[in-house]
């Protein structure tokens, strides 16, 4: 009731009531209404057998130049370590519904090949299996969330998978992983139970999911402490009727509900460049990536009829931007650059996460290095970090943090006669009392003078990092790797108080305040 009265006098404010000609942004944080926690596991990734995302980005094998630790690239690590990744979902995608992990293990050079039906039809050698994906994690200290096949899979091989990395004692399983090198079971949390099933996962209608689901779940067993997460294959963008009959028919049978939705500023047969592109082109992607609120808020209304407790999260666990792939390139591995528009895209997105924590518990980005919205891009030896590694490196604080309800009464930006918000933007306060304001200026054009109201916080100091670029459209090269690359912001000021911000256009900022 408070926070609404002081939209209205915001909006009276923004009206012109001031009298001040100067437009002005209002944010209300209200520190004293925290409830829910951001779960890290909303800044997961994803790397699936697709183009250059695992061989070339991650794995490179042990003889190589590159420097690797057990095959996997040590500069790709560091930089994923420094970003504190927090779940990676492996191995599809589509490629899921048609991997057989036993392909994957055992001696390298004896392992079966395999088309990549899905992507380029290229070998797919096996190389990278289980015991190299976990180790993976292991070396980044990220939770695996491992997709299994039900498209084209057995309930058998599935329950044999989770057997093989799940079981501590005596099992023909459990006895392969021990003669494959690897004694101790790994703990594996988050299971995904098929993927894609109305499309590449199976082409199944909704109820006949529902029931495979059922079945294939009942023999994803907890061996000894592990407990699986379960993560049933779910809508796609807006199929509501997918939601609901999920919910009816398998319920508390799963821990959490996918859901898929990408960015595509046209059309998929032309789905728009990654670099060249205009304002209308950019306004047209920010307010489709937009749509992803519209999105969480009618699937959760459908989980809330069946689950007001919030138990089932919604997991939106492949998102992102998807462009035509860098002229030159296999259509087939979807790589595809990544600029300005692209850091701007996630922060808007990861605000509708962090907004709707009590249901978003989990969500993956669409792809982790080198496919669709990557945050690094590798050429050979050569690695570079893209803008929307910084937005994933300004949105870190967030993590397991306490998120704080704000509201915002701003400026619209125009374009084409239709409007969006400028300025979007996420606040929680950390284990440490640390309080963290994320804002972007979604407007290319004009810079948005903030003043911030922060109820509860007797705020004493101000720091941050601000993202931005001459162009929407610029991007890191491997010519140019920096070009995009956060600065040190000195325009936000503490008076009484009040926290005012004058956010560049196009921008994204990052505030850490300290009482
Ligand atoms: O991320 C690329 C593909 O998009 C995935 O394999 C599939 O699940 C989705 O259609």
């Amino acid at each position: 009731m408070k926070n609404n009265l002081l939209v209205i006098i915001s909006l009276l404010f923004l009206a012109g009531w001031s009298g001040k000609a100067q437009t002005q942004n209002k944010i209300v944080v209200n520190a004293n209404d925290g409830k829910y926690a951001i779960s890290k596991h909303i800044y997961g990734h994803f790397s699936e057998h697709l183009g250059h995302g695992i061989y070339g980005g991650i794995w490179v094998g042990e003889d190589s130049p590159i420097p690797n630790t057990r095959g996997i690239r040590n500069d790709v690590t560091a930089a994923l370590k420094a970003l504190q990744i927090p779940n990676l979902r492996w191995p599809g995608g589509c490629f899921a519904d048609e991997y057989h992990w036993q392909d994957g293990i055992g001696p390298r050079n004896k392992r079966p090949k395999m088309i990549n039906t899905h992507w380029g039809g290229v070998v797919e050698d096996n190389s990278f299996g289980t015991h190299e994906f976990l180790d993976l994690c292991e070396q980044l200290g990220c939770e695996p969330y491992i997709c299994g096949n039900v498209g084209s899979g057995t309930v058998e091989e599935m329950s044999k998978w989770i057997e093989y990395m799940t079981f501590d004692g005596e099992s023909p399983m459990a006895n392969l992983r021990k003669q494959n090198g690897r004694e101790a079971p790994w703990k594996i949390k988050f299971f995904g139970v098929g993927n894609e099933n109305w499309g590449c996962g199976g082409d199944m209608f909704a109820d006949y999911y529902a029931d495979t689901y059922r079945r294939f779940a009942v023999y994803c067993r907890n061996y000894g402490d592990n407990r699986l997460y379960k993560i049933a294959g779910g809508p796609n963008t807006s199929d509501y009727e997918w939601t609901e009959t999920l919910m009816k028919k398998v319920g508390n049978k799963m821990n959490a509900l996918s859901l898929h939705y990408y960015t595509v500023p046209k059309n998929w047969s032309d789905k728009g460049s990654a670099t060249l592109f205009d304002e209308a082109e950019y306004f047209t992607t920010i307010s489709k990536a937009a749509f992803m609120r519209e999105l969480v808020e009618k699937h959760t209304a459908i989980m809330d009829k069946y689950d007001p407790q919030k138990r089932i999260a919604l997991a939106p666990d492949e998102w992102g931007g998807w462009y035509n792939v860098e002229p030159g390139t296999n259509p087939g591995f979807l790589y595809q650059q990544n600029t300005l528009r692209d850091a701007i895209l996630a922060a808007v997105t990861f605000d509708v996460f962090n907004q709707h924590c009590d249901r978003v518990k989990i969500a993956n980005i669409a792809q982790m290095v080198n496919v669709l919205q990557s945050i690094i891009l590798t050429d050979n030896e050569k690695m570079l970090l893209t803008p929307t590694y910084w937005a994933f490196d300004f949105y870190k604080v967030h993590q397991e943090a306490t998120m704080l309800p704000l509201s915002i009464a701003c400026a619209k930006y125009e374009s084409q006669g239709k409007s969006l918000d400028a300025v979007s933007a996420s606040a929680s306060r950390d284990k440490n009392g640390k309080i963290h304001i994320t804002l972007t200026n979604i407007d290319p054009n004009k810079p948005q003078s903030v003043s911030c109201d922060l109820l509860g916080v007797k705020a004493k100091n101000v720091s941050g990092r601000i993202l931005s670029a001459d162009k929407i459209s610029d991007h890191n090269t491997f010519e140019r790797p920096n070009l995009v690359a956060p600065k040190d912001f000195k325009d936000a000021k503490l008076a009484n108080g009040n926290l005012s911000i004058a956010l560049p256009a196009k921008s994204l900022v990052v505030l850490e305040i300290t009482e």
